[in-house]
């Protein structure tokens, strides 16, 4: 039966989910996954297929690994609906596959994940969906910086994340300040992000520097660009991964994508596993690419 939560039974429930996982908040380590994959809250899922994780990982070729994989993280909704919960059940779901993919990736060796968190359209969501959104973050950045740190993770942000409310930006900035120094990975959440926001701030400050004597039209080139996005000190995604079975780009670093390999799944992400992420990575191993060369030019005899 479907239950329907208001606003504040949504904010409770997203902290009773903090609660009820208090004690098993570790990304990388394997206490959490264990009691993860044993909560009552979560749902069992196809973990027995083979080939499984570990025999995923010995396949791929760690000369090939893509160094900069980017997620949209799509059908949080479905899933509750699916399950018969309200839509922010899907989201509470969506933290878990947030840790064992940032652990999958770590394994593997990618140094760049960057996750689709919350995009600039999500704001005309329900407000009490935003709400449990922006808390859920806050609850999740509290609970996992320690563990973040301990695995040499970078916490990084895209996004126009000023117009998030206060304690997001405080818990934020708190957890970057204390990743900063890591280099293991950089784990970048794009929050109030949409690409077309990032590229028409990019217009403004060229156009405004432009008119003001700052800068020569013929000085514009493409590095100049990636300077002045969201993204700038990020390489290029060479991966787009997206669950759900939606084969959409939707506003997400349409700039920066120009190059990476698509890879779609019909998996939503509260079932997303390490084996995902590394069938993930080794299609994308089997790919040429050629980026507008032929293969002749790619492979000279
Ligand atoms: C898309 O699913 C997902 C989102 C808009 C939010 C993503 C949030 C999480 C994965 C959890 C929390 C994240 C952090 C960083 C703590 P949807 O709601 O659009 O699903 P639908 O397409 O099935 O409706």
């Amino acid at each position: 039966m479907r239950c329907h939560l208001g606003p504040q039974e949504a904010l409770s429930t997203a902290r009773a989910f903090h609660a009820h996982s208090a004690g098993g908040n570790l990304p990388i380590g394997k206490k959490h996954r264990w009691n993860a994959r044993n909560s009552d809250l979560r749902t069992p899922v196809e973990k027995t297929s083979p080939p499984n994780e570990q025999t995923l990982l010995k396949q791929i070729d760690p000369a090939r690994v893509p160094v900069h994989v980017a997620i949209t993280m799509d059908g949080n909704g479905r899933w509750a609906e699916q399950h018969g919960q309200e839509r922010v059940t899907g989201h509470l779901h969506g933290v878990q596959p947030i840790r064992e993919t940032l652990e999958a990736a770590t394994e593997a060796g990618v140094k760049y994940l960057t996750l689709y968190a919350f995009s600039t359209e999500n704001w005309s969501r329900p407000k009490a969906e935003v709400d449990a959104l922006m808390e859920l973050l806050v609850g999740t950045l509290a609970k996992e910086v320690d563990e973040l740190d301990r695995n040499g993770v970078r916490l990084h942000t895209i996004g126009d994340t000023d117009s998030l409310p206060q304690g997001c930006r405080s818990a934020l900035k708190k957890a970057m300040d204390r990743t900063a120094g890591n280099d293991r990975i950089t784990l970048t959440l794009a929050l109030s992000y949409s690409a077309r926001w990032d590229i028409l701030r990019m217009v403004r400050s060229i156009a405004t520097d432009i008119r003001d004597g700052r800068l020569d039209t013929y000085a514009v080139n493409e590095e100049l660009i990636d300077q002045r996005l969201s993204t700038r000190g990020l390489p290029d995604p060479d991966l787009l991964i997206r669950t759900s079975g939606e084969h959409r780009v939707s506003n997400f670093l349409l700039w920066e994508i120009a190059y990476a390999e698509l890879w779609f799944t019909p998996v939503l992400w509260p079932d997303f596993h390490k084996e995902h992420f590394f069938q993930a990575i080794l299609d994308y191993q089997r790919r040429e690419r050629r980026f507008g060369l032929t293969r002749e030019q790619l492979n000279p005899s």
